[in-house]
Parts: structure tokens; sequence; C-alpha cells
């Protein structure tokens, strides 16, 4: 089978395409012919070498988290799971055993890590890990959803926002901003997003952000947030001088959640800010399968819509790496197998 491989950890032109051995399933497994697996910032940060996941000892090494396909076969003693079944991947790794796993939530567990194996024609699999997927979800849709939506769904419950609160979403064109402009709209949030792009904001303004602010300078974001309103709560994906930012703008009492380090890996707070104001700041990863199997239902009943910008031919996965990297993406990537 193909697959599209990180055989060099330098960015874009380090992904080649190469044949690998088809996959069997072994006990407790399932082997999925996958449709479509959608690329995340994660896939690009260890294609950069930026990930302490994969190091030049690992390669070549196949990405990929968001798996929607097909079962082929099924291992040794899996049940409720059978060739033929038209699936979406939960992409998380847990022990089963841990007091996270057992009380939840499950992506709390003490060797929390994640899939990778999704960019090439098949992929095995935890078969209890394999969510059904309803005849009108198509498997490009279903794959934009494991990270990115899973992620942002988790945030939105963390921030604990409710109708009528106000949301600011700096960098709300890529996969977790959109997911979160999209789901915060959905349950009566209004939004803030922000980018570097004119262009994007129009589009993430069509998808229910109420008001959307075009810079990158933190200083004059903090003030055209100001004029729009204070926020409830900020969702933050991007580290870097951002955290300082949604401290600053949100109100006493907010809630910052935070899950990713786009735009700088540490952040300066203001100490006095966080403890006068009473704010909380939030780490947090992934979502639970609960959480995907509930993301599946709402596109199934056409309350969502995931924003996928483009779909790639497996060969052409380099490409796709290219296109986030040159941060020209406006929601989701999708490698779809020819
Ligand atoms: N902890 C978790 O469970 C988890 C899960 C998912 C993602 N993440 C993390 O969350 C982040 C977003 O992931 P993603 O897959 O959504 O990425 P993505 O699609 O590449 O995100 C693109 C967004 O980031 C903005 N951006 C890109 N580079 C930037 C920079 N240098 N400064 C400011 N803004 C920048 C873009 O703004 P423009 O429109 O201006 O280009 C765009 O809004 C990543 O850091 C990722 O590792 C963490
Ligand atoms: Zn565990």
């Amino acid at each position: 089978m193909r697959a599209a491989a990180f055989t060099d950890l330098i960015g874009p032109d380090g992904v080649d395409v190469i044949e690998l051995d088809r996959p069997d399933p072994g006990p407790g497994e399932a082997v999925v012919d996958v449709e479509a697996c959608s690329i995340n910032h994660h896939d690009l940060w260890i294609l950069e070498g930026a990930s302490a996941m994969v190091d030049p000892t690992d390669l070549p090494f196949v990405s990929g988290l968001d798996v929607a396909g097909v079962v082929r076969a099924v291992g040794e003693g899996v049940t409720g799971v059978e060739a033929g079944d038209r699936v979406l991947l939960c992409p998380n790794e847990t022990c089963g055993t841990c007091q996270f796993c057992r009380e939840g939530p499950e992506n709390l567990c003490a060797s929390y890590s994640l899939y990778h194996g999704g960019l090439a024609e098949a992929a095995r699999v935890a078969a209890d890990r394999l969510v059904p997927l309803p005849d009108g979800v198509d498997a490009t849709t279903a794959a934009a959803l494991p990270t990115a939506y899973l992620t942002a769904y988790h945030m939105l419950r963390r921030a604990a926002v409710e109708p009528g609160d106000r949301l600011f979403v700096p960098g709300a064109t890529g996969g977790v901003g959109v997911a979160a402009i999209q789901l915060a709209d959905l349950r009566g949030v209004r939004t803030i997003g922000t980018s570097s792009s004119a262009s994007k904001l129009d589009a993430v303004a069509d998808l229910g952000a109420d008001h959307t602010v075009q810079g990158t300078d933190p200083d004059a974001l903090r003030e055209a947030v100001d004029d729009i309103g204070t926020p409830d709560a900020v969702i933050n994906h991007l580290g870097g001088d951002y955290t300082g930012l949604g401290l600053d703008v949100m109100r006493r009492g907010g809630r910052m959640v935070v899950c990713g380090r786009t735009a700088g890996p540490t952040s300066e707070i203001d100490i006095a800010n966080l403890f006068r104001g009473h704010k909380r700041v939030i780490g947090s990863t992934m979502g639970t399968q609960t959480d995907l199997e509930r993301l599946v239902d709402l596109v199934a009943a056409g309350d969502l819509d995931p924003l996928i910008d483009r779909t790639f031919p497996l060969s052409e996965t380099g490409a796709a790496f290219e296109r986030m990297a040159d941060r020209e993406t406006l929601g989701k990537l999708v490698v779809t197998m020819e």
C-alpha cells in the first residue's frame, strides 16, 4: 500500500509517497481502508522537527490522526465492529486502567498519547476507538472532526460559556479556530475572531463570527476588542503573545482555555491581573470519544458543517502541508485516497 511518509523532518519537502506492507489486524484491532485523513498543525510540528513525539530515528514516519474509511478486517476478540462498516477513528490512545480512564474524562489519562498512521491507504487501529459513521456523513467531512473539532468542543465546555456570552478567538481561521467559532455559534455564544487575512475573516463572518478583527499586533488587537466589548472567555490555540492579550481583554472572573503554541511556546502574563481579576487560565488537550460521537451526531443532524478548505490526493500530501505552513488555509485540509 502507499503511504505519505515523513522521510526527513525538514518541513513539507520531507514528505514522500512510499510503499509499505498492508497491515493485518492483531487482537482487538481493526484495519481500516482509509478514504480520508485530515491534517493538523500537530502533524506539521512533527514534519518540521518541532515535536518531542518523533525524532529522526523514527523515520520514515506515517503521521495522520483523523482517519475516516471502511473496515477491511478485524482481529481476534473484536466485537461491535465488522468488515464493511463505515467508521471514524477517535485518535485518543489511553491505558484503560488509570483513574481518568476509569472515572473520566479519558483524555486526562496518565499515559495519554495519540494515534498516528492515517496518511496511508490502510490504517491498523484499536477497534474500540472506531465511531460508526451514519450514511449521511461522508468520509471527507468526518475526517475534519477528530482533532480540531473535538479539541474546540472540549475547550468550549472547559470555558463554561453560556448563550449570550462573548468569546474571543484569536486565530479564527484554522482548524481549531474555525471549529471554535462554529461550535460557539451553535450554542448562541457571540464571538470575536482574528486573523492576519481580511479575506479569510470575511468567510469566518459568513460562518457565524459576530465580530472580526484583522491584525497581529497585540496592542492593536487589544484596542479593537475593547471597542467591541469585554469577552467572558478566550479560546487560545496560539500561545506566545496571545496569552497575555487574552488575559488583558477578558472580564473579571473570565476563563482562558489554552491548547496550543503556534505563536510561541512561552507566554509572559501579568500575575496581578490574573489574581486581582479572579481569572482562570486552563490547559486542555483533545476531548473524549463520547464528545466525538456527539460531533458526528451534530453533522448527521445538519447542525454542523465542518469547513473544509481543500482536499489533496495522497500523492500531494506535501503540498497540503505547504499550504498550512504558508497560512493559506481556511478551515481544514483533508488528504483523500485516489
Ligand atoms: N492540545 C491539543 O489537544 C491540540 C489539538 C489541536 C490543536 N492544537 C494546537 O492548536 C494550534 C492550532 O492547530 P490547528 O491544527 O488548528 O492549526 P492551523 O489550522 O494551522 O491554525 C491556523 C490558525 O493559526 C493562525 N496562525 C498561524 N501561525 C500564526 C502565527 N505565527 N501567529 C499568529 N497566528 C498564527 C492562523 O492565522 P492567519 O489566518 O492569520 O494565518 C490561523 O488562524 C496548534 O498549535 C496545535 O498544535 C492542540
Ligand atoms: Zn489511563
